[in-house]
């Protein structure tokens, strides 16, 4: 391979962001001791907002919370409020997740500007990190409430509406959890981000997909972000005891679960990974949830995501229908909440061809460019500003588990071409300002 652009910096970088990682991987950066799990205002999301402060001053930078929770740290540019270049990514985790999803954006980035910092250098503009609070909705059945904050686009999603009702595993609801750290639901629309203070938004994150390691790339860059819909259902049976209730006679909302399970892999597969088309049933509890009980109620949840508003809805009708259809075969009750619906995200051109100048500068060959199957907080980011996304191989594609890994060196190149991007994106800026104030 042919490298243009070779930095041992990158490389120190990209082993102190990986070791930055690995330290918030544990308790008491994770909730539970056995297991990374670092839910949106928990006790670990708490203390690393903390640690992350502290590099971030190290790094030059000043630091707040925002009205949403959102960690941010600011790298002041040559004239005072000047607008932003944001970096970003969450720093919450799904239950027994991995080190790297979501926390390497925000670790990779604050390199980047400690780069900076440590050179004095400056640009036009300031840059800033967000760390964003509920991305993966793995303690709310909703997610990027802090994120959504920032955009400007809370109250026109108006999931606040729904705050008194949405609980944890707990029974804590989204209101409860915000007044704990005194904060409250409407409140986090004052996070609202002016559009003119925002220049683009750029986030990096794990690949998370086996694209780039069967390849042989250590970076790709993201051309766009596939629609997701979310839903709760509800199946209401009757329980009753399981020694006595004829199998004839029963109303088993778990038998009849099961049976909406499978049906929604079926259309999933359907597909034929046409469209990037897949749905999946990451939850599912009974009640009351005992050995000698037939299950009288069942939760589920459906995660189905595609390329295209058409591919995804087209298949979440169908299995709606299905749904709908075994329901009434087995004589039990659904309810069908929806949770969320997120539109494709389309990376911006432009922004994407400097990120693609910057990885062909940093790794000499051209970019690879692909497509995410992952959400990320860039679709609700791109809502206020430019959004662009870089990707960095990780191991087998492995994600939202603990085998999540990545090589410090591809982190390292990851590094090096942010900076690189940074010092593209303030050539441009400052052409365009020339142009504008000619
Ligand atoms: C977040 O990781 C998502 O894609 O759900
Ligand atoms: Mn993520
Ligand atoms: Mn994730």
């Amino acid at each position: 391979m042919v490298r243009t652009m070779t930095d041992d910096s990158g490389a120190a970088a990209g082993e102190r962001a990986v070791a930055r990682c690995d330290v918030l991987g544990v308790s008491p950066f994770s909730d539970e001791i056995d297991l990374l799990y670092r839910p949106w205002l928990g006790p670990g999301f708490i203390a690393t907002v903390e640690a992350i402060s502290n590099w971030m001053r190290q790094a030059g930078m000043t630091v707040r919370q925002d009205a949403a929770t959102n960690l941010i740290g600011r790298y002041e540019g040559t004239m005072p409020d000047a607008p932003a270049l944001l970096f970003g990514s969450h720093l919450d985790s799904v239950r027994d997740g991995g080190r790297y999803d979501g926390m390497l954006g925000v670790i990779a980035a604050l390199e980047v500007v400690a780069g900076f910092h440590e050179r004095g250098e400056r640009f036009p503009f300031a840059i800033e990190i967000v760390g964003f609070g509920d991305e993966e909705g793995s303690r709310f059945p909703i997610t990027m409430l802090t994120t959504r904050s920032i955009a400007g686009v809370l109250e026109e999603d108006d999931p606040v509406a729904a705050f008194a009702e949405l609980r944890d595993g707990n029974g804590l609801t989204v209101e409860q959890a915000l007044a704990r750290v005194g904060l409250t639901p409407r409140g986090m629309a004052a996070a609202r981000r002016p559009k003119d203070s925002v220049l683009a938004y750029v986030e990096a994150h794990i690949e998370q997909g086996p694209v780039l390691e069967a390849e042989g790339r250590a970076l790709g860059v993201v051309s766009g972000i596939a629609a997701q819909r979310r839903f709760e259902i509800r199946v209401h049976g009757m329980a009753g005891h399981a020694g006595t209730m004829a199998m004839s006679l029963r109303q088993d909302a778990l038998t009849a679960a099961a049976e909406m399970v499978l049906a929604i892999e079926r259309i999933g597969m359907a597909g034929g990974d046409r469209d990037g088309l897949v749905a999946t049933v990451g939850l599912l509890r009974t009640w009351p949830g005992v050995a000698n009980v037939v299950p009288g109620d069942v939760t589920f949840t459906i995660d189905a995501r595609a390329g295209t508003i058409a591919t995804r809805d087209r298949a979440v009708n169908e299995i709606l229908a299905a749904l709908k259809d075994i329901a009434e075969r087995r004589g039990v009750e659904i309810e069908i909440i929806p949770r969320e619906n997120l539109d494709p995200s389309p990376c911006d051109p432009h922004l994407m061809t400097l990120m693609e100048t910057a990885v062909q500068d940093v790794t000499g060959e051209p970019a690879r460019v692909l497509v995410s199957g992952a959400g990320h907080d860039a679709m609700i980011m791109s809502r206020l500003a430019p959004m662009a996304m870089l990707f960095i191989r990780c191991e087998k594609g492995i994600s939202h588990n603990p085998a999540e890994a990545v090589l410090p060196a591809d982190v390292g190149e990851a590094v090096t071409a942010l900076t690189r991007f940074v010092r593209l994106f303030a050539d441009d800026y400052s052409k365009t300002q020339g142009r504008h104030s000619a």
